[in-house]
């Protein structure tokens, strides 16, 4: 599962999302700009350099005068220089005399329709394989006596216009990248302001201890309040969880093994009275039965209380010496009715550790040392304790391993070997998780002499 959620190639980096997202606007809009200052700048230009021609068609047309032998026109430089400021534009010029050119151009494009008066009519038309901007009026003179309509057309390139247009773009361009520029590590840096509520939620997470169920009241900014509840309610529903975990293994401890020891005691007793053989059997087959539910059962609520306090795992002082002795005296009676000798030799030794936890594991390789033990044989308990290490070496003389030590150890894994001793195949599970709990280790081997030896070497305090 966990795996699942780290997959990093489904990590996505918050941070480089939100200045990949900055980068595409910034770029949208650099090119936007580019487009729209372009398009601004050639709209004046082109109205400015308009007003220009306007006025030089104008000009160029209120200097034509009536004489005698017909027309004189000037044709003003200084207007042609004005009109060729912005560039090397090429000019062009038509003077036609009811509808007949006079001088200048006579292929020149004329107006979409004749201009009436002195208001320039504007228009656009392609001339020479060049692009002109024309512009003509139109006037009544008295020529030869006689009322004619004389239209003056004046016509321009416009590289130069279309060239400064598309400089100014170009610059805001430019003006609009510098500012990206800039801006990127403002970027950065309100990225990391928004992401940084974030770890410092992760860091007061990462900081509590694994048995902190409080909810989590650190401040944060309101948009992180959703996450903060479903954070909170996770860990009240885990806590509500491990309560009713804790509470089943207490109330079913207590519920199930005392009643059944019960039952034990009372049939045990009935065995005794009874002579009948036909009830004896049956009675012995109950005895029997009751044990074998009493022991899985037991080690069912042994296991669930090692993974219970694995989670709550809280180190305190431990005597292991001092286990070791309860221990050994809990199975004195069963060594006694077997006729095991028990022997030891136990130094003092103080672990960090949880009590309750090694008290079952130290229960569970016992059990297996008397259980496995030959007949009239011999079980010892030896503790040393050296160099930070706690070792607890528990060994008998039985039947020895029949199977892979490595395979045993998996839960309800049982010996090929066992015949019809009782058994869970939960014992040597409860040992390796009490054993990692406490980042110890625990082997089971061949005895040197025969039988079977389990270690369990744990870091002392
Ligand atoms: N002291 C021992 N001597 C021989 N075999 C053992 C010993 N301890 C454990 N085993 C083997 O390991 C198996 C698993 O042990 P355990 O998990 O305690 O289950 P159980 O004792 O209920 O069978 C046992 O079935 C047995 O085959
Ligand atoms: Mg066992």
């Amino acid at each position: 599962m966990m795996r699942g959620l780290l997959d990093p190639t489904r990590i996505v980096s918050l941070r480089r999302r939100l200045v990949w997202q900055f980068l595409l606007l910034s770029a949208v809009l650099v090119l936007g700009l580019f487009l729209v200052v372009g398009w601004v700048a050639d709209r004046a230009s082109r109205a400015s350099q308009d007003a220009v021609l306007g006025a030089a068609v104008t000009a160029i047309t209120e200097g034509i005068r009536s004489v005698d032998e017909g027309l004189e026109l000037d044709l003003p430089y200084a207007t042609f220089s004005m009109l060729g400021a912005m560039g090397d534009e090429r000019i062009f010029y038509l003077l036609t005399v009811a509808g007949q050119g006079v001088t200048g151009y006579e292929d020149l494009p004329p107006p979409p329709s004749p201009p009436t008066d002195m208001t320039p009519v504007f228009y656009g038309a392609d001339y020479r394989g060049a692009r002109l901007r024309l512009a003509s009026v139109g006037r009544m003179m008295l020529i030869q006596n006689r009322l004619q309509p004389v239209t003056v057309t004046l016509g321009q390139t416009r590289l130069g216009q279309a060239a400064i247009a598309r400089d100014t773009a170009r610059s805001a361009a430019w003006a609009a990248l510098g500012f990206m520029l800039l801006a990127l590590p403002v970027a950065l840096l309100a990225a990391q302001a928004v992401l940084q509520p974030i770890r410092t939620l992760a860091d007061v997470m990462g900081r509590r201890g694994p048995r902190d169920l409080r909810p989590v009241r650190h401040a944060t900014p309101r948009e992180l309040t959703p996450l903060l509840r479903a954070l909170n309610g996770l860990i009240a529903r885990l806590r509500a969880a491990l309560e009713l975990a804790e509470t089943f293994i207490f109330e079913a401890a207590h519920r199930i093994r005392t009643p059944l020891s019960l039952v034990r005691a009372e049939a045990e007793l009935a065995l005794a009275e009874t002579s009948d053989e036909a009830t004896r059997i049956r009675l012995r087959r109950m005895v029997r039965a009751i044990g074998e539910s009493s022991r899985s059962a037991n080690q069912i609520l042994d296991h669930a209380m090692v993974m219970y306090r694995t989670d709550q795992y809280a180190a305190a002082r431990v005597d292991l010496a001092a286990l070791a002795h309860d221990g050994l005296r809990a199975i004195g009676p069963i060594a006694e009715m077997r006729d095991i000798r028990v022997t030891h030799d136990i130094a003092p030794c103080l672990i960090e550790g949880d009590e309750r936890m090694l008290e079952i594991a130290l229960r569970n390789l016992l059990d297996n040392a008397i259980k496995y033990a030959a007949p009239e044989g011999h079980v010892d308990l030896t503790l040393t304790c050296a160099d930070g290490q706690a070792c607890l070496i528990v060994s008998d003389d039985g039947r020895g391993l029949s199977d892979d030590p490595a395979q045993l150890i998996g839960r309800f894994r049982r010996g090929g070997n066992v015949g019809d001793t009782g058994g869970s195949g939960l014992g040597l599970t409860i040992v390796t998780e009490v054993a990692h709990a406490h980042r110890g280790r625990f082997q089971l081997k061949p005895g040197q002499r025969g039988g079977t030896c389990a270690l369990l070497h744990l870091p002392s305090a």
